[in-house]
């Protein structure tokens, strides 16, 4: 292939542009996990319909996760019948949005598109967005929010879920997010110039986002679809990809305007938002040893002492595995395990004092409400011993 060779930086992914003019006009990307009761029936569709617009000049590449039910090697079956037909084998690397790029990162078209693999989004809209791009747009998305879109028969709370995320994304983004009508959408296409040589660094599901956000796109159009019912596999959405999409959007919002204070003042949101969720898991572990050494009989003075300290052990546990994993795994042994976890009771413990001198300093002298003086109390400690934490337990020390 010839394209042009650019530094990527580090966890990045980068789109380059093509030099020498290729053939190919259109590579239409279809990611994969388990969709091998699909794919012939998708691939005989797409090929009909591309051959009807673009004749030879197409390229349709499935990038399949290395699917237990073989996905993959479906598609290489059906290669000798259809010539337009690309099988990208992926292992060693997950997740749909990367799927998506390192996909159009082997393509050679002038437009890059994606659809999903289950049939999910109708394969006749890919005209209508072929005519929108050749009328010069930049991105066209296939929307459930325009006209002659829809969704099938989705319940309440599928619809809910979805406009709250979007609403969600709303608040987080406003400038990408209120681009188009239906930011979720994995049905779309794109002018390779407008994305390439734009370091990408996706996360979870949503890949419309992240090519919004980081490209240079001018001209976006939609077009209406209705997301159809899956005829065959199963959805692989988990709660998982709500919670990658807010970390998206954050992601993407901090390399705006927050990038410049974060800079300035170093705050780490990710490793904050972990934090805090150790933090609330702390709460109940407490609450449920509180409980049941009462059940047990245990006064009220000695169950608080234990409930507190396995808190404090469990959230220990779960910030030296999980929010500051990549400074642990640089602190080898028991020895600095056991000293992490010394220096992390005692800042919890100073921020029992600062907890009850906040309190009593906002009720007694500002005559604030008890419990939201406890409130502001709490919210200020956790910062307290987030940043204390960070600064001294999940120090890394430059020492050999
Ligand atoms: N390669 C790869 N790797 N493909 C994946 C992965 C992965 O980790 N996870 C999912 N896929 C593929 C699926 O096989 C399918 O072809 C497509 O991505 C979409 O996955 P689904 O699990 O079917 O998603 P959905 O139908 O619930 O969600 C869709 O919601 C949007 C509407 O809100 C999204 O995928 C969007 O594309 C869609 O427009
Ligand atoms: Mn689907």
């Amino acid at each position: 292939m010839t394209s042009k060779l650019t530094a990527v930086p580090v966890g990045s992914f980068l789109v380059n542009e093509v030099i020498s003019s290729s053939e190919i006009k259109f590579s239409l990307i279809v990611p994969t996990y388990n969709e091998s009761k699909n794919l012939a029936k998708l691939v005989d569709i797409l090929t009909r319909l591309l051959n009807d617009y673009h004749g030879d000049r197409y390229e349709l590449i499935i990038v399949d996760d290395d699917s237990p039910d073989l996905t993959w090697q479906v598609g290489l079956e059906l290669m000798p019948n259809y010539p337009h037909l690309k099988i990208m084998r992926r292992q060693g690397e997950k997740g749909l949005s990367t799927a998506v790029i390192r996909g159009w990162q082997t393509s050679q078209g002038e437009v890059l598109g994606v659809i999903d693999g289950d049939l999910q989004h109708p394969p006749e809209t890919l005209i209508k967005m072929l005519d929108a791009i050749a009328a010069g747009a930049d991105l066209t998305v296939a929307s459930r929010h325009v006209e002659g879109g829809g969704v099938s028969d989705w319940g309440f709370i599928r619809r809910v879920l979805s406009r709250g995320a979007q609403m969600l994304g709303l608040l987080i983004l406003p400038n990408v997010i209120g681009r188009v009508s239906d930011p979720m959408s994995g049905y779309f296409m794109v002018r390779r110039s407008a994305i390439a040589n734009h370091a990408m660094n996706p996360l979870g599901y949503k890949i419309l986002i992240e090519v919004l956000g980081r490209g240079d796109i001018g001209t976006v159009t939609e077009v209406g679809y209705v997301f159809q019912e899956r005829q065959e596999g199963e959805s692989k959405v988990t709660w998982r990809q709500y919670v990658d999409y807010i970390l998206h959007l954050l992601r993407l919002r901090s390399r705006g305007r927050i990038s410049k204070i974060r800079q300035k003042f170093q705050i780490p949101v990710q490793r904050f938002l972990s934090y805090g969720l150790v933090g609330l898991s702390g709460v109940f572990v407490d609450m449920s040893i509180f409980y049941l050494l009462g059940k047990l009989g245990w006064g009220l003075t000695s169950s608080k002492i234990i409930s507190s300290e396995v808190a404090v052990l469990n959230n220990f546990l779960w910030n030296d595995l999980w929010t500051f994993r990549d400074i642990s795994s640089r602190q080898i042994g028991w020895k600095k395990l056991v000293k992490r976890f010394l220096k992390f009771n005692i800042i919890c413990l100073i921020g029992i004092g600062l907890n009850l001198i906040i309190l009593n300093f906002l009720y007694n002298y500002f005559k604030i409400d008890k419990n939201l003086a406890n409130l502001i109390a709490i919210a200020i400690v956790t910062i307290w011993n987030f940043w204390f934490n960070l600064k001294l337990s999940w120090r890394v020390t430059q020492t050999k």
